[in-house]
């Protein structure tokens, strides 16, 4: 593995792990991911598709070509987005998991998911005040996770994206990527 995708590998996988099973993503479902082609939601909508699930990801439109490539049927965010996932989904919505925060919680109960299968990795008040799931790297930080994520990549069931490289003494630069909230996958230090 590039020394990038594994030092990009364990927080976000771990996450992504949790997350997917948090919500017990299964075959025939439809599981709707925000900031599905972001450092944590890239992984998990490649997990969440692994199940067999139908897998909703939300996204800018410059990202939707990497998540229809993922098997994943890509949406605009904004205004009117409950509508777009009412009908790309054709039926019911079983599962939600939110890697970008306000207001996703909110939406995924507004579109009848359950809220013990909505999992929120960020909005942590939002988790407790509707009483979701907030399952993230603590619950699954081991070294067993690891291995089955690092077979899915040795065996090419598992892209880790890799947005951008910056040197050491770019941190700066790298900061204010990271800020913007705009990358699709991970954004790489390189001491
Ligand atoms: N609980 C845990 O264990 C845990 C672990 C790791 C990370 N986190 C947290 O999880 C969050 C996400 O981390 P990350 O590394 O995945 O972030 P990231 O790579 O910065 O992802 C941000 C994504 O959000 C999308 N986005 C931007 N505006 C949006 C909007 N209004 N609606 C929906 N999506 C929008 C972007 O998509 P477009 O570019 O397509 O616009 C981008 O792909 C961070 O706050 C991080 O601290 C928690």
């Amino acid at each position: 593995m590039p020394w990038e995708q594994a030092g990009a590998l364990f927080i976000a996988g771990t996450t992504a792990y949790a997350a997917v099973h948090a919500v017990r993503a299964g075959r025939g479902e439809t599981v709707v991911v925000s900031g599905a082609a972001g450092g944590v939601g890239s992984l998990v909508v490649q997990l969440a598709r692994h199940t067999g699930a139908t897998v909703i990801g939300l996204a800018s439109e410059p990202h939707h070509a990497w998540l229809t490539r993922q098997g994943a049927i890509p949406l605009t965010y904004g205004e009117g987005v409950g509508e777009r996932i009412r009908a790309a989904a054709d039926g019911s919505i079983d599962a939600f998991i939110d890697t970008f925060g306000a207001p996703y919680i909110e939406l995924a109960l507004e579109l009848g998911v359950p809220s013990e299968r909505v999992n929120t990795i960020i909005d942590f008040a939002g988790a407790a005040k509707h009483g979701t799931k907030a399952d993230g790297c603590a619950e699954a930080a081991s070294a067993d996770v690891l291995r089955e994520l690092g077979t899915l990549i040795a065996d090419g069931d598992l892209e880790i994206p890799i947005a951008c490289v910056y040197r050491l003494d770019e941190v700066r630069d790298a900061f204010r990527e990271l800020e913007r909230r705009h990358t699709n996958g991970k954004i790489v230090l390189r001491p």
